[in-house]
């Protein structure tokens, strides 16, 4: 990575600023005055493997970014749409992230963003079968039948495959409340089929009124944070990621 493009995204200032820091000698790499803007830095998982300084202090860079927001109805889970606004609107600009799966544009709540494409895609591979929890409306009764059928892998159609009948994998279904034309309940995953939980909830025969993410493989959305709003990944939360999606 070129010197300037490093201070910049870095936070030092904008480009031409950062330059005219490089061109007064106030920067340095592993101790040596920096030579110019385009000098080469080498890239590592922490970001670059020198030490840069700007007037004798250490400027601190990660190559990968990780953002949670909470994604409020309205917002496609994209990097661009012509016709709507998308989750990555909604988060810094400058580290070109994306959003780790997809949301419905109607669904609300936990949407992990990251530029780490290493990371999205072991969290997204249908081998490892991270984990999903979903708070639903629905507009049905939910019993304890319905908790046996999603226990058991409901069976949908594969709109990619002839319509071919699909058996899920076993989901945990926990009725919050259930009343004759409408219950609350959390659905736990470990697939991430389109239209997965609408579809599960279509094929015993409700229809889902509103759906919220609350966790995926291990991070839980942060209560703190209203619709729209976003807070970088603790390091915490990293490691859990990074260790496969699911809690030591
Ligand atoms: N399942 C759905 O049906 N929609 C979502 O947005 C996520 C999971």
């Amino acid at each position: 990575m070129r010197l300037d493009k490093f201070l910049a995204e870095a936070g030092v200032g904008s480009r031409s600023e950062v330059k005219q820091l490089i061109r007064k000698k106030a920067v340095t790499v592993d101790g040596q005055t920096a030579v110019g803007p385009e000098q080469k830095l080498r890239e590592n998982d922490r970001g670059v493997a020198e030490t840069v300084c700007v007037n004798g202090k250490s400027v601190s860079y990660s190559r990968f970014v990780y953002y949670m927001l909470n994604k409020p109805a309205g917002y496609v889970s994209s990097t661009e749409d012509p016709a709507s606004e998308t989750v990555t609107e909604l988060v810094p600009a400058d580290r070109n992230v994306f959003p780790v799966g997809r949301l419905d544009k109607d669904t609300e709540g936990l949407c992990i963003l990251t530029n780490d494409g290493a990371l999205a895609h072991r969290l997204l591979s249908p081998g490892r079968h991270v984990e999903k929890c979903y708070y639903a409306e629905v507009d049905g009764e939910l019993t304890e039948h319905h908790v046996q059928q999603f226990r058991a892998g409901i069976v949908i159609r594969d709109k990619n495959h002839d319509e071919k009948p699909v058996t899920l994998l076993p989901a945990e279904l926990r009725i919050l409340s259930a009343e004759p034309d409408f219950s609350r309940a959390e659905v736990t995953i470990c697939e991430g089929k389109y239209h997965q939980i609408k579809r599960m909830f279509a094929a015993v025969g409700c229809g889902v009124l509103y759906l919220k993410r609350l966790s995926m493989g291990g991070v839980t959305l942060d209560g703190q944070l209203q619709p729209g709003a976003y807070r970088p990944l603790t390091d915490g939360e990293i490691a859990i990621l990074k260790n496969g999606g699911k809690r030591k």
